[in-house]
């Protein structure tokens, strides 16, 4: 058996806007020809700014809303027109937590009923007693006392109420968690713990997440896998280390540019990215960066950039007609781990920033010619 447990093929989903009696509806192409693969028990983080697609994806993936086109498979079994049993069955395997604790939590109902609804559906079989102590168990696994139970989630901090809804989650025992952007309403000081939390479950369930985020940086140390997403499409996907150390794509080095870094005892943001994001109504033919990319050329105009092999690392690929040529152009990086930016990565901020500058680190041209061993 493969060792991926959800897999997805061209995924699109386009949403028709604005449309009146007299007006034709315009598409909106939120998720636009995305392909990925999640092996069993890896962390998959998905970042890009925010109206990239991100939760229009997520939410595919959970078969919350149906794909305009494209397939998708859970442990093999093809889930894109899943209906009836296959979808309840899928609802129990697989479980989303949403950004928003608190609004995704009925105020009028205790936590001990909030966490034991799911088990209604996906536990029958549990008597009220076995149902109480079940509970119990799943709030002391998310950090929480089993007296809690008969509280409100008003009665609760953000992070707790996170905690409640991780808890949620896992009633059903499910085997995928996805998370779309679980802690981005919570407190800084927060955000680690349930991060950590996040992590620690993942561990001892074995689970496999698959976590959604604006800001890299957070969720960093727990994830294997990156997958950076622009205006619908993925630009670049590899190792987090990788991604860390030798970003390819011009968008995911302005992207991390953007994560604070600690200097001189004071926290900085290097390069910010510019210009707006373009409209989904109306994305701009080549590559759907060119309006921002310091590197762009005329050729960035006209034809779309595939994903391709990045030559760092296995798996680690991007799209970009000019990976080779940027690449050459920053000085190499070796691989680290621990907490802040890599010197690869610092340099090719450098890199981009002059770049954005106007000053002359544009792809050279003619590109030079690939020598074949
Ligand atoms: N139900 C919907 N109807 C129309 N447009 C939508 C709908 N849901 C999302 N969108 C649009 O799709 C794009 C992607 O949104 P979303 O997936 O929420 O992005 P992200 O989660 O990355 O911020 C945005 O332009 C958003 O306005
Ligand atoms: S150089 Fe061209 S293809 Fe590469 S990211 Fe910039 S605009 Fe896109
Ligand atoms: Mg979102």
């Amino acid at each position: 058996m493969s060792d991926d447990i959800l897999t997805a093929h061209g995924l699109t989903r386009h949403f028709a806007v604005g449309g009146s009696l007299l007006k034709k509806p315009k598409v909106l192409r939120a998720v636009d020809g995305v392909s990925l693969s999640v092996r069993r028990g890896e962390t998959l983080a998905i970042v890009g700014e925010s109206g990239c697609g991100k939760s229009t994806l997520a939410r595919m993936l959970m078969r919350l809303i149906p794909p305009t086109s494209g397939e998708m498979t859970f442990e093999g079994r093809q889930i894109d027109h899943a209906r009836g049993r296959a979808l309840t069955e899928l609802r129990r395997d697989m479980q989303f937590i949403f950004q928003d604790p608190f609004s995704s939590l009925n105020p009028r109902a205790t936590v001990g009923r909030l966490v034991g609804e799911p088990l209604e559906t996906h536990a029958p079989d549990l008597s009220a007693r076995e149902r109480r102590g079940r509970v119990a168990e799943l709030l002391s696994q998310v950090g929480l006392r089993p007296e809690h139970a008969d509280r409100y989630p008003h009665e609760f901090s953000g992070g707790q109420r996170q905690r409640i809804g991780i808890a949620r989650a896992l009633a059903s025992g499910p085997r995928l968690i996805v998370g779309d952007e679980p802690v981005s309403a919570l407190d800084v000081s927060v955000q680690a713990q349930v991060i950590n939390l996040l992590a620690d479950l993942r561990d001892r369930l074995g689970l496999t997440l698959v976590v959604i985020a604006h800001d890299l940086a957070v969720i960093r140390h727990m994830s294997d896998r990156v997958m950076v997403m622009y205006l619908g499409r993925v630009v670049e996907e590899g190792p987090v280390d990788e991604i860390f150390a030798r970003p390819r794509h011009p968008y995911t080095m302005a992207l991390l540019s953007a994560i604070p870094v600690a200097e001189h005892g004071r926290t900085r943001h290097q390069i910010p990215l510019t210009g707006e994001m373009p409209s989904p109504v109306d994305p701009p033919p080549g590559c759907r960066f060119n309006t921002r990319c310091p590197f762009a050329r005329e050729a960035c105009r006209t034809d779309v950039p595939e994903l391709r092999d990045a030559a760092t690392a296995p798996g680690h690929r991007a799209a970009c007609h000019f990976l080779e040529e940027i690449a050459e152009q920053a000085p190499p990086a070796p691989a680290q781990g621990g907490a802040g930016l890599t010197e690869g990565a610092r340099a090719r901020f450098a890199l981009y920033a002059e770049a954005s500058a106007g000053t002359p680190t544009r792809p050279r041209s003619p590109a030079p010619q690939e020598t074949t061993p």
